[in-house]
């Protein structure tokens, strides 16, 4: 699967893109994750890519011409044209059902802005989806398509070691509960131990008490999870 990330700060990705999962599934050729800087769309000696918004107002707004020609420059430079996802608090939200849905496609453009926004006419020309991780504003779509990158490529045949962890993962389809507690060793720590069950050897009986915490604690933390799912 193949990820192009137009930003304004492509060194931002350099250690998410070079440590851990990402890392591995880059080397095995499972993920291309491709940076490109919208400032080289820019014109002039200053490569001005944000102006002040018309109307007023504080901040800075990113001006339509670098962000469309980096976007369609981006778009032609390889054979399947990617889905465009625009970061932004505007967005609808991510879920895991939608990150199951982009999961599928061959290639994601993830359109980070930075200052005030987009030009609205970046929109209307380019109609890209929006997304908003959630309820927050950060200082740039960049961490949020990290966001997106790292729950997407979980989901990518071959990337996990263990195929069967990211079925298992709460939110998933089908799968609307919060994970168990876990353990390691050792078996004792500070005075506290490792439930009996858990070294039992009894894989059913294990999967039973798994599956009560599991339902205990979305009750206690999250027993909206436990509403049917809202189509939003
Ligand atoms: N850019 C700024 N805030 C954001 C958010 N919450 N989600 C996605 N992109 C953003």
């Amino acid at each position: 699967m193949r990820f192009d990330v137009l930003t304004l700060f492509p060194e931002i990705f350099s250690g998410f893109v070079s440590q851990s999962l990402l890392k591995l599934a880059i080397q095995g050729g499972l993920v291309d994750v491709r940076l490109h800087n919208i400032r080289d769309w820019a014109e002039g000696k200053h490569q001005h890519v944000d102006d002040r918004p018309f109307g007023g107002g504080p901040g800075m707004v990113l001006m339509p011409k670098p962000v469309v020609e980096c976007v369609e420059a981006v778009q032609a430079a390889a054979e399947t044209p990617g889905r465009l996802i625009m970061l932004t608090p505007q967005g609808k939200r991510l879920t895991q059902p939608k990150v199951e849905e982009l999961a599928q496609q061959p290639r994601l453009l993830l359109l980070c802005g930075r200052y005030e926004g987009f030009d609205e006419r970046i929109k209307q020309i380019l109609q890209p989806e929006e997304l908003s991780i959630g309820d927050y504003v950060l200082n740039g779509g960049e961490t949020a398509a990290m966001v997106v990158i790292d729950s997407v490529i979980r989901l990518i045949p071959g990337v996990l070691g263990d195929e069967q962890s990211s079925i298992d993962d709460s939110f998933s389809t089908g799968n609307r509960l919060l994970e168990h507690e876990q353990y390691t060793r050792p078996r004792e720590f500070r005075g506290l131990t490792v439930p009996d069950v858990l070294l039992s050897g009894n894989h059913s009986e294990i999967a039973r008490w798994r599956n009560e915490q599991s339902r205990k604690r979305t009750q206690q933390r999250r027993a909206d999870l436990l509403e049917p799912p809202t189509t939003e």
